[in-house]
């Protein structure tokens, strides 16, 4: 049997981070925090965001800024003008398994509770903040490679 189950946490893959300018915020990470493993930005047209990954030697941080007009962080830095620290993501081995024991369990998952394929090109979910002490929480399935 495997060591966890599809109903058990799994590794921290990583923590959102909003911000206004990601060419910006590499400088930060680059400069200040001496990363050197800055991948190239790219754009999740559907779920309305550039994306760029900082990889650090046990987790990742996934900067992401707005893009198009419809962006659901268009919101968050209204309130958060600098950016800021936006979702954290782990990972899960089976995402309609995890979904389903969300809801179960009564918590919302966002879009409806449909998978989108994420940064990494696995199904993500979202769960509400209000079940997660007001952090919003990305599922991800475990990449397959990584297995
Ligand atoms: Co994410």
């Amino acid at each position: 049997m495997a060591a966890y189950t599809a109903r058990m946490i799994g590794k921290l893959n990583h923590v959102g981070v909003a911000t206004p300018s990601i060419d910006k915020a590499v400088e930060v990470y680059r400069d200040l925090l001496g990363a050197t493993q800055i991948g190239e930005k790219f754009i999740m047209e559907e779920q309305g965001v550039w994306v760029c990954f900082v990889g650090l030697p046990n987790s990742q941080i996934e900067l992401i800024e707005p893009w198009g007009d419809k962006s659901p962080l268009i919101n968050f830095l209204e309130k958060n003008p600098a950016g800021g620290q936006h979702h954290i993501c782990f990972e899960v081995s089976d995402i309609i398994v995890a979904r389903d024991d969300m809801v179960a369990k009564g918590a919302t998952v966002l879009n409806g509770g449909v998978p989108r394929i994420g940064a990494h090109k696995v199904p993500v979910i979202f769960v509400h903040p209000k079940n997660m002490g007001g952090v919003l929480v990305e599922l991800m399935e475990t990449p397959k490679e990584a297995h």
